[in-house]
């Protein structure tokens, strides 16, 4: 049967990637972006959703005879610390009416991606196991915690195909990156390629379980394509791509810009890495489906340098 696929958040950092890749596999004609705003860079089919806005997003899905949603749209950890209730109404909303809507409407998989803030202070920081004990500490934390056992609940209840990962942080080239305490290991990139210092909200030594774009959009593919039967996990898998701290990034990128300055001005979002896992242990990712990642810091240094100077039109001495 054909897919018609539905991305909501479609303009995010993941989304605009996810959407392209999607496109490419299974024709512009058949994946339907969506967001907020419209957004002139998709060349393909884009509906405005706002994803709490059910009747809206009902309409999109039955227009389309939609048989796949991946539903991205979310306020992530940094930005929803600032209006906690309203993160908490945003996210988890959304995520009732895609699986509600989808139920209703013969959708038959629901993607949905979880993240390493479901984990709290009670979980190992060091390869953090995917049954650790959840007790995530922030509204974001809260909400994809949350999120994860109402995809398992509309699997075993409905048998609705509702898969997830939890995603490390993402680092891309394509987009920047949206309001998450990750980010800094995207925007250290721009101002390195541009030869400008870095202000870093995070402490030099707090490590994170970070993802490479290729290597996240890859998982979430094969996820989504491995068959039924072999999803043991409904509320979320654990994947890992890579680990490092913000003075092992600098080094990776000094190899580069020796002169790449480099100062440490703490936030609130320190005190939200500091709770987060370290590691992640993703033996169950590995043994259901295959999970394998392919890029370490130095690899991910290299393409996001090559990258960026052709973004950004920097020669290469
Ligand atoms: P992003 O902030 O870059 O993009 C999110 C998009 O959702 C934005 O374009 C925003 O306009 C849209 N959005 C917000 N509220 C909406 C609403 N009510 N209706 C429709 N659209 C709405 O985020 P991202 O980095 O692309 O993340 C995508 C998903 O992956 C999110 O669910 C996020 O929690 C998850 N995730 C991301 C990371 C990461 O490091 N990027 C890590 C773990 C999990
Ligand atoms: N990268 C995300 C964030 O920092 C994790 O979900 O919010």
């Amino acid at each position: 049967m054909n897919k018609t696929i539905l991305v909501t958040g479609a303009n995010g950092q993941l989304g605009t990637v996810l959407t392209q890749s999607l496109q490419h596999t299974y024709g512009r004609g058949n994946v339907i972006a969506s967001d907020l705003k419209l957004s002139e860079r998709y060349h393909g089919i884009f509906e405005v959703i706002d994803a709490t806005n059910s009747e809206r997003l009902e309409e999109v899905v039955r227009k389309y005879k939609i048989n796949e949603i991946y539903h991205l749209a979310a306020i992530l950890s940094a930005s929803g610390e600032k209006a906690p209730l309203n993160t908490w109404d945003v996210n988890m909303q959304a995520l009732l009416n895609v699986l509600e809507v989808s139920r209703m409407n013969h959708v038959e998989k629901v993607f949905f991606p979880s993240s390493i803030a479901v984990f709290g202070d009670a979980a190992p920081q060091e390869n953090t196991p995917n049954n650790a004990f959840l007790n995530p500490l922030t509204s974001y934390g809260i909400s994809k915690a949350a999120g994860e056992n109402w995809g398992n609940y509309y699997f075993a209840k409905y048998g609705l195909d509702v898969r997830s990962l939890r995603y490390p942080g993402v680092i891309g080239y394509q987009s920047k990156a949206g309001g998450g305490t990750t980010d800094y290991a995207v925007d250290i990139y721009h101002k390195a390629i541009k030869e400008e210092p870095f202000s870093c909200f995070l402490d030099e030594n707090t490590t994170l379980p970070m993802i490479f774009i290729d290597d996240a959009i890859r998982a979430t593919l094969e996820l989504m394509d491995a068959p039924r039967e072999n999803i043991k996990i409904r509320t979320s898998y654990n994947i890992s791509g890579t680990s490092f701290s913000p003075v092992e990034i600098v080094a990776s990128i000094r190899n580069k810009y020796p002169k790449f300055m480099v100062t440490y001005v703490l936030d609130y979002r320190q005190d939200i890495a500091s709770k987060w896992p370290k590691t992640i242990q993703d033996a169950e990712a590995k043994r259901d489906w295959g999970w394998k990642p392919q890029y370490d810091l130095d690899s991910i240094t290299a393409v996001m340098i090559k990258k960026l100077k052709e973004k950004y039109k920097i020669a290469t001495p």
